[in-house]
């Protein structure tokens, strides 16, 4: 038996057509896990389902949905299967001077990834515990763990979900629910692709998909924090013992180098 049967018969995977969401969905149909696949790009779930149910015989559902619209929230509380691990990685980021940004994409950030962690959370959890076993996985990032100067709110965001994590995970001891929080550093998706950051200029070693989700699984069920590689733990230790006034002027400076004048 894989160790991650206690999680069916369903996992959902939010951000499923892309990167960490993807990678997470292949690795748990690996391991014999039902899917219902999540994101707005319905032909890219389409065609990860016919994949994975190819290959490793398991039922794979797709949601094309966004969760950044009630009708998106609404069809997902709609969903008739019994979800016992939801794995949310479905994220946006916005980068740049704050006081440029553009406050819709910043709002839109927010609604994904703090409101939407919420409802999702608030949405499954209560079955979880009703039956003594299930597990949640949550995308924060190191930036959630310390200042992110030009990364603000996107900082912010993701202190949200490494808190509400850490808090969830005291008020469940003993129900039998695994809370768990990834916190990756640079990893080779879209997402990093999409930042406009020269990523030789940060001193971070850019990771794969592969090896984040692959070490979150293993902590699964065990370890509430998952910060992925050695260079990440590091980076995790520091910020706690380093005065957050010294990271955030550190990281400026580190930023004002990486990303594109415009953005400054
Ligand atoms: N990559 C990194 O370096 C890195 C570092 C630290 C933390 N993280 C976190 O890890 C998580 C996964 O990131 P990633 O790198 O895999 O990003 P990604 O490759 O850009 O994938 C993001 C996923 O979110 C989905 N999505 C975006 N907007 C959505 C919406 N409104 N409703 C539903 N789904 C939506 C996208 O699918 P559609 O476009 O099809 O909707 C896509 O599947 C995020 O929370 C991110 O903040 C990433």
């Amino acid at each position: 038996m894989s160790s991650l049967e206690k999680y069916g018969p369903f996992a959902l995977v939010t951000g499923a057509s892309s990167g960490l969401g993807q990678e997470y969905a292949r690795q748990l149909a690996a391991s014999g896990l039902n899917l219902v696949l999540l994101a707005r790009r319905n032909d890219v779930l389409e065609d990860l389902a016919t994949k994975l149910t190819t290959k490793h015989n398991v039922v794979v559902q797709v949601l094309a949905a966004d969760l950044t619209e009630p009708s998106g929230l609404h069809a997902v509380r709609n969903l008739n299967q019994d979800v016992g691990l939801l794995v949310h990685a479905a994220g946006l980021e916005v980068n740049g001077a704050f006081i440029k940004s553009d406050a819709d994409a910043q709002r839109r950030m927010l609604q994904l990834n703090v409101t939407s962690t919420f409802d999702l959370v608030h949405h499954f959890l209560p079955k979880m515990v009703d039956r003594g076993c299930g597990g949640v996985v949550l995308f924060s990032s190191l930036s959630g763990h310390m200042p992110n100067p030009y990364f603000a709110n996107y900082a912010g965001s993701k202190a949200y979900v490494l808190n509400f994590g850490a808090s969830l995970r005291a008020e469940l001891a003993g129900s039998g629910v695994d809370m768990h929080v990834v916190s990756p550093g640079p990893t080779d998706t879209p997402m990093a692709e999409g930042t406009g950051v020269d990523w030789s200029k940060v001193p971070s070693q850019v990771m794969t998909p592969e090896a984040v989700v692959r070490e979150s699984i293993a902590n699964l069920g065990g370890k509430f924090l998952t910060a992925p590689g050695y260079g990440n733990k590091m980076a995790v230790w520091i910020s706690k013992h380093t005065p957050s006034e010294w990271i955030g002027r550190m990281n400026a400076r580190v930023m004002q180098k990486a990303l594109p004048r415009d953005k400054l």
